[in-house]
């Protein structure tokens, strides 16, 4: 079967996938190139946690997105690239020009030194050849590691020490709206403490002038007139690691995420077509930036192996206007488009106007992703974008799945707004209660796990199998566990209602609090603080920042623009605080923990709802904090 088309067919698919997982997901697996086929579909076991899909498979990736589709489809459009400056040109890429791109880059890593196994840092903005050098990576058997081009140097220095990368691919710069991004040059301050990078490989973007540096630094243009474009794939085994993708968590230390090889195909592929209900020549628009598990799965790999036409932008949904992104819609043509609830939330706020001009048409499918979507966005969304007559899918997933996981399939399933409706083939939920015990029935509420493996699963973080069985399989012995509360309703759909852990989707990118106050706790003067979470219109999350100040700083509006900085400087403006209390002390037990329940409460105005103080060390904190508050 092409992909379900029916809600009965999901019905049966889904049946089929729990009673028997291995039959449905080997009969997925064989749409691919494989060099060898697989001996086992499936072993697993969650203590360890130990999972293996097709092991002893022998294929790469990069087949399968690229060469598979030459001799069907080589002169169709695999890529358009948009540019941020709507006076540039766009680009389309075939599959044929983009497998001889993809060859050619390969050649120059390896030119380069790179081999099989060798961990690369991807830092560059949107441009085509950063799917180029994504998928050069995985041609060689290398691991990628893609570092979001808006985190700062300490964020990119910290990722490329815990991966032991030895070659780094970046930009002389990027363009976002109206600002050039210096990419380059927060290279060179990481680099100043990671020794194990031997090789910057620099692109020429926005033609700013940087330092390069001899012997270490060259120049992409130059190293592809030196190469050929034939690079035979390396052969990888199934469970080979394709790439490390760094997330946040509720220490300060952001996880290696690792996903392997065939799975990841195998299921990013089947939610891709099957989620989309995605037709053959469709153009698929996806607004994720490809440092995020989204632009992995849904801009890259999901819609080059169904051999799609994908499309990347390079710019921002406000520049030069709001009305950016249903300009590239009708000038593209797109059908099926995926974005964020922040961005139709900030678009939503600046008025139809924006909209009018554009006509729409093309439009098919509408997807959600990366937070809840509340319901006036998704009504929004539904009336004047999808002119009520696109199904909204809302995909509820994480950098640990690889592909989505509770989501509507387009058209089939019955949509209602806040929801993300219900399980896709293979896909085991489970609400569990604080103790781990599984909460059966409808109408309940819980913590969000998932009892059986599907193959976009995790492997382990890297560099510490420990720390991901700690994080996901451990708190509830026999799931993984999610991070997310979640409720389900009376016809048994899925409503996820947010994270119960100590990180905060921010506009939809997770940030961990301990993170964002090890970067506050840079500034000098600076020599506590504690991050909570606040409801934002637009962002969904806002972050509020209490801090102590080790002297008596008179110029509070300085301190407060400072302490910005900082946190521009060591992550990333992403992180930046919205609101900043300057407080005496924190409130904390007599253990000495943070107890930012209380914080939670302050900085969401729900002063009522504080409950009992009685437990810290000072209560007294409590009130003058609660006097202060910046609300
Ligand atoms: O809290 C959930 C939220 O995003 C988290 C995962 O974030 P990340 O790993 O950055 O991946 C984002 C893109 C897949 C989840 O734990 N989340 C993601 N999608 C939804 C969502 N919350 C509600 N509804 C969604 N559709």
């Amino acid at each position: 079967m092409e992909r379900i088309t029916t809600f009965e067919q999901y019905q049966q698919a889904y049946k089929n996938s729990v009673e028997n997982p291995e039959a449905f997901w080997a009969e997925q697996a064989e749409l691919f190139t494989w060099r060898r086929k697989w001996d086992k579909t499936l072993e697993w076991n969650f203590n360890e946690p130990d999972v293996k899909w097709f092991s002893g498979g022998k294929l790469n990736i990069t087949e399968n997105c690229l060469d598979r589709h030459l001799e069907k489809r080589g002169d169709q459009t695999a890529l358009i690239w948009e540019p941020n400056n709507p006076d540039e040109a766009a680009k389309k890429i075939s599959y044929k020009e983009l497998h001889s791109e993809v060859c050619r880059f390969a050649n120059v890593l390896k030119h380069n030194g790179a081999k099989k196994g060798d961990r690369i840092c991807i830092y560059m903005p949107m441009v085509p050849e950063l799917t180029i050098a994504v998928l050069a990576c995985a041609r060689i058997g290398a691991i990628h590691s893609v570092v979001f081009g808006g985190f700062s140097f300490k964020s990119l220095s910290d990722r490329i020490q815990d991966a032991d990368c030895n070659i780094v691919i970046t930009a002389d710069g990027g363009f976002r709206g109206a600002k050039d991004i210096p990419l380059k040059s927060v290279v060179d301050e990481a680099l100043e403490i990671c020794a194990s990078v031997k090789k910057v490989i620099v692109l020429k973007r926005t033609h700013t002038n940087v330092i390069m540096k001899k012997d270490r630094d060259i120049w992409w243009q130059e190293e592809m007139e030196k190469v050929s474009d034939v690079c035979p794939a390396e052969t990888m085994d199934s469970e080979d690691t394709l790439f490390i993708l760094y997330t946040s968590g509720s220490t300060g230390k952001p996880k290696g995420v690792v996903h392997t090889t065939a799975g990841y195909m195998v299921y990013t592929d089947y939610t891709f077509r099957n989620v989309f209900q995605y037709n053959s020549g469709d153009v698929f628009w996806c607004t994720a930036d490809v440092g995020w598990i989204t632009g992995h799965s849904y801009l890259i790999y999901g819609p080059l192996l169904a051999g799609a036409a994908t499309l990347m932008f390079e710019g921002i949904p406000t520049f030069p206007d709001a009305g950016r992104f249903w300009n590239v819609i009708d000038k593209h043509k797109v059908n099926i488009f995926y974005t964020a609830p922040t961005a139709i939330r900030s678009l939503q706020a600046m008025g139809l106007d924006f909209v009018k001009p554009y006509k729409l048409d093309s439009l098919r499918v509408l997807g959600s992703v990366g937070e809840p979507i509340n319901e006036e966005a998704w009504n929004w969304y539904n009336e004047n974008i999808g002119k009520k007559n696109c199904p909204i899918v809302d995909t509820y997933w994480q950098t640990e799945t690889g592909g989505m996981m509770i989501s509507a399939m387009a058209g089939i399933t019955k949509t209602k707004p806040g929801f993300a409706t219900l399980p896709l083939p293979g896909i085991q939920p489970a609400l569990v209660d604080e103790k781990g015990n599984e909460l059966h029935g409808n109408n309940i509420e819980g913590r969000l796990c998932f009892k059986f493996p599907w193959p976009g699963i995790i492997r382990t973080t890297y560099g510490s199998h420990e720390r991901c069985r700690e994080t996901y399989f451990n708190i509830y012995k026999g799931y993984y566990f999610t991070g997310d509360g979640c409720r389900r309703d009376e016809d048994g759909y899925y409503r996820i209602t947010g994270r119960v852990d100590d990180v905060i989707k921010v506009s939809g990118h997770l940030l961990g609090t301990a993170e964002i106050e090890n970067a506050i706790n840079e500034h000098p003067d600076i020599v506590e603080s504690a991050v909570v979470g606040f409801p934002h219109d637009i962002k969904g999350w806002g972050i509020y920042a209490f801090v102590i100040c080790d002297n008596e700083r008179k110029d509070v509006d300085n301190l407060k623009s400072e302490i910005i900085q900082t946190v521009t400087k060591y992550m990333g403006p992403i992180a930046k605080p919205d609101k900043i209390q300057i407080v005496k002390g924190l409130p904390k037990t007599r253990s000495g923990k943070i107890m930012r329940r209380i914080l939670r409460k302050i900085a969401e105005n729900d002063l009522a709802n504080i409950g009992d103080t009685s437990t810290l060390l000072d209560p007294s904190v409590v009130e003058e904090i609660k006097i202060g508050a910046v609300l």
